[in-house]
């Protein structure tokens, strides 16, 4: 039996299924990966542009860079991968829960209802000086310096920074969801950063199958029930379709 076929079967008749992705899931429809060639991080210093520290240095700076990523997001179109995801997402008493490090909203575009965005969203501001609340922002490009309306300090991305804690109660939620789960489908995340990068053990720990999607191995892909070694957009239909 090939890597499909097994992985197929893993799948059949499973109802509870968790897609944990990162930046992989959102190549093939032209948005930037962050690390290997070509890769976002690749000649920026990530110190710049994406932590608490880099904002209160230069915010023109960091704003110019988001309202690019949200220009090439808004530019993008969900592929056959998204599109197969939402299909088995739709079927009569599946309960597909996607837990994502994207912040580009191509999920949710491509149709899916159940995104645990673990990293916040291009298309979301709150309070660089902690004020609660979020709210959504598709200008582009972002019309920097704006006030926030309750303290009058900088609006920023709501996004997940390095060196910043993860939205209130996320992990939680997604580490339920992947316990409770019937299959683990790890798709296009190299697996590096934390605490992302541990949510796969919870499959792991409790004899959870877990399917893993990538063109390249991963730190996972050894330890995965199936790898499934190529992309995302051609991978997923192929798997995924009744
Ligand atoms: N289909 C599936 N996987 C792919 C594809 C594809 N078409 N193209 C590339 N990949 C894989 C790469 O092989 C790599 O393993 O996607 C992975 C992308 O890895 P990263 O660029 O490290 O992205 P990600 O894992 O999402 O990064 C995690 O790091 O920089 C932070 O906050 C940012 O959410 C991000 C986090």
């Amino acid at each position: 039996m090939n890597a499909i076929e097994r992985a197929r079967g893993l799948l059949s008749g499973v109802r509870r299924l968790v897609v944990l992705s990162g930046a992989g899931l959102s190549a093939e429809s032209g948005m930037a990966t962050f690390r290997g060639a070509g890769g976002l991080w690749e000649g920026r210093r990530v110190e710049e542009v994406a932590t608490p520290e880099g904002f209160q240095r230069d915010p023109a700076l960091v704003w110019e860079w988001y309202s690019q990523r949200r220009g090439q997001a808004l530019a993008c179109r969900p592929h056959p991968g998204h599109e197969a995801l939402v299909a088995w997402e739709r079927r009569p008493e599946a309960h597909l829960v996607h837990v994502t490090q994207n912040v580009d909203g191509l999920l949710q575009r491509a149709g899916a209802e159940r995104v645990l965005e673990l990293h916040g969203s291009l298309f979301r501001v709150k309070c660089s000086a902690g004020c609660p609340g979020e709210r959504e922002d598709l200008r582009v490009p972002f019309p920097h310096p704006q006030p926030c309306p309750r303290c009058g300090d900088l609006l920023r991305p709501a996004v997940v920074w390095f060196h910043e804690m993860l939205p209130a109660g996320i992990l939680e939620e997604a580490a339920r969801e992947i316990g409770s789960a019937e299959v683990l489908l790890v798709v296009g995340t190299s697996g590096v950063v934390q605490p992302a990068a541990s949510l796969a053990d919870i499959a792991l720990g409790a004899a959870i199958p877990v399917l893993e999607v990538n063109p390249e191995e991963t730190p996972l892909s050894s330890l995965a029930d199936v790898f499934l070694k190529g992309p995302a957009g051609k991978v997923l239909p192929s798997l995924l379709d009744s």
